[in-house]
């Protein structure tokens, strides 16, 4: 098959990171034979600093030309100034704007070999295995902003469209898995969650009625996520209430460093990236974890290629990595040898050669 990706590099580990991603999808040309052709992209702090603009229009028409866009991670500290009127996450948002890719796929499992990693107790941890899907495209982070000397606001705004199109999305996952949607929501205090509550229990004795639904406030969900994280099959929810909550359950997985994330809209062109940010604290050393984007790649090749078999090929690799005791610093323990990101990633490939 061929494909066009763009790749965005962006900044902190950003760059190292999608080279691995980059060498993971040269690989699986080479083993089954198809053509992928790359074009490197601006985004981020990187592109504020060559144009001035966090997601350059050049940036903006590859993506659109691509059946796949990567993206490693954007910001740092030298761009987060709270007074500067550029942001390198202005980029990112536009662009998953722009794109339309409304629903974020986190899953989030939990191999035997990393439980040690987890600051849970392995009892909690078995049998872990569920799927975060996060509104992406709407909610407070793209309500209407205000700010003046004294104050500041940001407005949450949900239409039941929104709230249909994205619940659709978890419960028909749903059904391939344990059949469970927990619904996360705050509608003992916001507007918006109530309407996401009544939208979602609608929808789901319409449409999916085999389908279990458990409804949890968000505060509740936090702390449920390390009292019974093995309970949770799909969660869904909104926007700022599934960043949050995909940070915190990375600490399940051992790393932020494992998690990878598809974003999707109605075609099949998706966004690809790892939930981790730039970790600016380790840029440039060559140690950060590209675990998190190879199981990105291998989500690409499933959702916006089709390619099933090969996305089961890269996912059992990392497996087999880490299997055979294959450890970058963030999830080392005791006296592991610790890898570097291109030994981790050049053991990964191996499988796949
Ligand atoms: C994420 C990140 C982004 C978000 C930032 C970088 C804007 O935290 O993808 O989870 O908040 O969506
Ligand atoms: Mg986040």
């Amino acid at each position: 098959m061929d494909a066009l990706i763009t790749l965005l590099p962006g900044d902190g580990i950003g760059p190292e990171v999608t080279a691995a991603g980059r060498k993971t999808l040269e690989a699986v040309e080479a083993r089954y034979g198809h053509k992928f052709t790359y074009s490197e992209q601006l985004a981020g702090g990187a592109a504020i600093d060559a144009v001035g603009d966090p997601l350059p229009d050049e940036t903006v028409a590859s993506c659109l030309e691509s059946d796949a866009v990567v993206l490693g991670a954007v910001g740092g500290p030298k761009w987060s100034d709270p007074s500067a009127s550029v942001r390198p996450e202005q980029g990112l948002l536009k662009l998953r704007s722009v794109l339309g890719v409304y629903a974020n796929l986190r899953p989030v499992s939990v191999m035997p070999e990393l439980m040690a990693a987890s600051p849970l107790r392995a009892d909690l941890l078995e049998g872990v295995d569920m799927i975060v899907v996060r509104e992406l495209t709407g909610g407070i982070y793209f309500g209407e902003k205000h700010r003046d000397e004294t104050s500041a606001s940001d407005l949450c705004v949900y239409k039941v469209e929104e709230i249909e199109r994205i619940v659709r999305i978890a419960a028909n996952l749903a059904r391939g898995r344990r059949s469970k949607v927990t619904s996360v929501d705050k509608a003992n205090v916001l507007e918006t969650s109530r309407l996401w509550r009544e939208t979602t229990d609608r929808l789901m004795t319409d449409e999916f009625a085999g389908i279990e639904v458990e409804t949890l406030l968000v505060d509740a969900a936090a702390m449920h996520l390390l009292s019974r994280p093995a309970d949770f099959d799909v969660i869904v929810t909104e926007n700022m209430f599934g960043d949050i909550l995909t940070d915190e359950a990375s600490m399940l997985a051992g790393s932020m460093g494992m998690l990878p994330s598809a974003s999707l809209g109605d075609g099949r062109r998706g966004l690809y990236e790892p939930i981790h940010g730039s970790a600016p604290d380790i840029a440039g050393k060559g140690i950060a974890n590209p675990a998190a984007m190879i199981a990105s790649i291998a989500m690409l090749l499933r959702h916006s290629l089709d390619l099933a078999d090969e996305a089961n090929d890269v996912e059992s690799a990392i497996e087999k990595v880490i299997r055979a005791g294959g450890r970058t610093a963030d999830i080392a323990a005791g006296d592991d040898a610790v890898m570097s990101t291109d030994e981790f990633a050049s053991a990964v490939l191996a499988h796949l050669k």
